[in-house]
């Protein structure tokens, strides 16, 4: 099974378009050591033909551009892809802008739980994607589902469970503060993505934790490869910045560093390699030797990056 990174970022990609703070300044400028990013999105297939998208950023055009097994071969039909199915893990704008970008009449299927669905049809833009070629179907949680591109299954199985996350952004119900903004199970997602043909190669996709429980940590416990939520290195980063007055914690996100971080909530647990992805502007360990990235790489960690391919 092939793996690849298209967007190692988080909401607003780095450099992000309005910011001006010291990494977005610096990878803006092309300064060695700040690797640009585009926003969070992998890719998968098993037969190297048929591809899943998991999530659909606002920059899969670019995405789509830099890796070419997403654009049609030279001697496909006039109009074809070989994208075959979109998976979602939640409703937030950098995971579900993309599908916009994927209308013009052609043939793919959308899986999203009940909850991302319901955003989806709640907002009639994305009536673009037509359901006579894009048809659309409900993940359940705690199931295992045979991917199917339009032509049948595409050799990758998926298994769907809650984890700890919050409501997307554009949804939040200020009058249920207390209740994280009105967050229920299905908002934000994890999955174990496994070649239907070999049980042995699957990884976890998680690009949106904001809690680790025995439950999660129990899941993932001798799993080859792990793409975990990357989003702060400390909580409060964003104030330390200047950028912002929220926490990782009020977004719906873990961070690495210290000892409530995701790092130490998995120090233990038996996990083959460890990957970042969906890594906020702010994050330090996007500064190539800084003492932020050192850490997570001594810690076992890898930094994940556009373009990244990872074979199971
Ligand atoms: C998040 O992951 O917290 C969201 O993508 C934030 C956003 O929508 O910008
Ligand atoms: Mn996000």
């Amino acid at each position: 099974m092939r793996v690849a990174v298209l967007g190692s970022a988080a909401g607003g990609g780095f450099p992000q378009w309005n910011c001006n703070a010291r990494l977005s300044r610096a990878a803006r400028a092309g300064l060695p050591g700040f690797r640009r990013r585009t926003q969070s999105s992998i890719t998968v297939s098993a037969n190297g033909a048929e591809w899943a998208l998991f999530n659909a950023s606002p920059d899969i055009r670019e995405q789509i551009a830099a890796f070419p097994a997403l654009s049609p071969a030279p001697d496909a039909q006039l109009r074809s892809t070989p994208i075959a199915c979109v998976v979602l893990t939640n409703a937030d704008v950098d995971h579900i802008a993309g599908l916009l970008s994927l209308r013009e009449s052609e043939r793919f299927v959308l899986y999203a739980t009940r909850r991302v669905s319901e955003v989806l049809e709640a907002n009639p833009i994305f009536r673009v994607l037509n359901p006579a070629y894009v048809e659309r179907r409900l993940l359940n949680l705690n199931e295992t589902v045979a991917l199917e591109g339009p032509s049948g299954p595409i050799g990758v199985m998926i298994e769907t469970f809650a984890v700890p996350g919050k409501v997307a952004l554009f949804m939040e119900n200020d009058a249920a503060s207390d209740r994280n903004f009105g967050t229920e199970d299905g908002d934000t997602i994890g999955l174990r993505i496994t070649a239907a043909a070999n049980p042995d190669e699957s990884l976890f996709y998680i690009p949106g934790c904001a809690a680790m429980t025995d439950r999660l940590r129990a899941r993932l416990s001798g799993s080859r490869c792990l793409l975990f939520d990357g989003t702060v290195f400390t909580d409060n980063e964003m104030q330390e910045a200047g950028v912002g007055t929220k926490t990782g914690s009020r977004m719906g996100h873990m961070h690495m560093a210290g000892p409530a971080g995701s790092i130490a909530a998995l120090r233990s647990v038996d996990i083959q390699r460890r990957i970042f992805v969906h890594i906020n502007n702010t994050n330090p360990v996007l500064e190539e030797g800084s003492a932020a990235e050192r850490s997570v790489l001594e810690s076992g960690w890898e930094i994940g990056f556009d373009g990244m391919e990872i074979t199971l």
